[in-house]
């Protein structure tokens, strides 16, 4: 008799622990709580197992639907024991734990407070890894992978190849994603104490930097592989006016290193279904625009008037975003051009001053929030014409492709993620304006051209607005793209 043919095996799901600072809507500060959150939500979609660990900071409540771990959970630091309360949100195949443990966590923000960076970010981080490494065992559960975010993750892997050494944990690999190579999470030499890692690990080709513990150096030598937010990125952060001193340990790793662009959550960020927004609109019909135009026009007690473009900008207030070449033009361009200027966004006092004071000069056309609002965020992207972002460096961006999404079109530095989800203007249609060089001038400029376009040529506006609503910046193709780094970093 002749043997049956085997079936065609189904590929084995995965188990993944996700270590992350941030998590929307519970945590966010930027697009690093948007995008993990949104990735998790995929990966578990497709069929993975997905578990999620985050503090429970004291910044946000939990829903009612949490589940709170009768036994606190032992986390095994270098110099003894501690114990952490485990509250667990679940929702089919993806579990988000939130880690209670209130000398680190139970403060009035997730890295800073209106005094500053909380100076001991780098042992609350610390801590958050063997957390995560000590959850899957009180969980009895072995991840394939471990995918920390950013330097916060970064001692994740170091604890891997080091102290679990040997112990059931060994088996998982390590996928590392960098969301923005400039901050590293400096730390004193004795983190390493702290966690009980060995001290043959402070070296130059380890996670030594100046003297210190470099955090995010420790993640991209230490994991097995390493993603980043876009391809462009991952280029660019080779090279050392990106790599902010760490390009030659990425290129010394660049065949691990791969990029993959964000994808958006499209059940809370499009025209079509935004919970956030009154009036919805596609790009067959903007009648829905128009209105959250007017919306958007009354909220900030501008002239409601429709035939003036809205520029606008929701943005951390921070070097990378280069706010500071537009508030330098701002002036000129609310006194040159016929516009209305929205800005939301917070970060550095003396630009979010001068900001304001421009706006005092100039009630009729322009409008400043200093703060968060998530609400505000998206009637801005819904209202808005055009959206502004001059980034000196941007590894994805997640605002340009909101736009996009809802008809509004980006004005942006070409680099990093903008330059791989904008195609420009002079590319017909195209679905934003990228402008290369990164000055006073070339942004007046492209305000300018977008600017006289909406006045003279609507037409080409409105073909503009449809391609870019017609982009497709779901997760769908880069969430498999995860799951290919998550089985080439399997061990086993
Ligand atoms: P980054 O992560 O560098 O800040 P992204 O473009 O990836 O940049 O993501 C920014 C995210 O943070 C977006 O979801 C944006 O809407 C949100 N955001 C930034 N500042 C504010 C604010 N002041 N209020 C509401 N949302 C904000
Ligand atoms: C970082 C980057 C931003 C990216 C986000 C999510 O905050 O600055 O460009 O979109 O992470 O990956």
């Amino acid at each position: 008799m002749r043997k049956k043919r085997d079936a065609p095996q189904a590929p084995v799901p995965l188990k993944i622990c996700m270590l992350t600072p941030e998590y929307a809507p519970f945590a966010k500060v930027g697009g690093l709580g948007d995008c993990v959150a949104s990735l998790s939500r995929y990966i578990a979609q497709l069929g993975y197992e997905v578990k999620v660990v985050l503090p429970k900071y004291s910044t946000f409540s939990l829903p009612s639907s949490v589940i709170e771990h009768p036994q606190p959970m032992i986390v095994n630091m270098g110099y003894g024991i501690e114990f952490a309360k485990v509250w667990e949100l679940k929702e089919d195949n993806l579990s988000v734990y939130f880690l209670e443990f209130d000398r680190y966590f139970n403060r009035n923000g997730i890295y800073a407070d209106r005094h500053g960076d909380f100076g001991d970010n780098h042992e609350r981080f610390a801590f958050l890894a063997r957390a995560a490494i000590d959850l899957c065992y009180y969980l009895n559960w072995i991840p394939d992978i471990f995918h920390g975010h950013d330097w916060t993750a970064g001692l994740l892997p170091v604890l891997l190849d080091t102290v679990e050494r040997g112990r059931p944990l060994e088996r998982s690999g390590s996928v590392f994603t960098i969301h923005n190579l400039q901050h590293h999470g400096y730390a004193p030499h004795s983190v390493l104490s702290f966690l009980g890692i060995p001290d043959h690990v402070f070296r130059p080709d380890g996670v030594e930097a100046f003297g210190q513990v470099n955090m995010m150096k420790a993640g991209l030598y230490f994991s097995t592989k390493l993603t980043t937010v876009s391809e462009n990125y991952a280029k660019e952060i080779q090279t050392p006016h990106f790599g902010f001193g760490l390009d030659s340990v990425l290129k010394f790793r660049a065949g691990d290193l791969i990029g993959i662009r964000n994808g958006i959550d499209e059940t809370l960020w499009s025209p079509e279904h935004d919970p956030l927004i009154m009036h919805h609109f596609s790009q067959n019909d903007f009648r829905g625009k128009a209105q959250c135009k007017a919306e958007l026009q009354h909220y900030c007690r501008l002239p409601e008037d429709p035939t003036i473009p809205i520029f606008s900008v929701i943005a951390r207030l921070y070097e990378q975003k280069g706010l500071d070449y537009l508030v330098r033009i701002l002036e000129s361009v609310l006194g040159q051009m016929r516009l209305q200027f929205v800005l939301l966004g917070s970060g550095d006092h003396e630009l979010e001053s001068q900001f304001i004071h421009i706006a005092r000069h100039h009630q009729d056309q322009a409008f400043i929030y200093i703060g968060y609002n998530e609400p505000l965020a998206h009637l801005i992207e819904a209202g808005s014409d055009f959206f502004l972002m001059p980034s000196r460096f941007e590894p994805c961006g997640l605002n340009q492709m909101y736009s996009m999404r809802y008809g509004t079109l980006p004005i942006a530095h070409a680099t990093g993620g903008l330059t791989d989800t904008i195609t420009t203007y002079g590319e017909h249609p195209g679905t934003g304006f990228l402008f290369d060089d990164l000055s006073e001038s070339a942004l007046f400029h492209a305000i300018g051209k977008a600017n006289a376009l909406y006045y003279d040529q609507p037409e080409v506006i409105l073909a503009m607005r449809r391609k870019a609503m017609e982009q497709d910046f779901s997760w769908k193709t880069s969430a498999e793209r995860y799951v290919d780094v998550y089985r080439w970093a399997q061990k086993y």
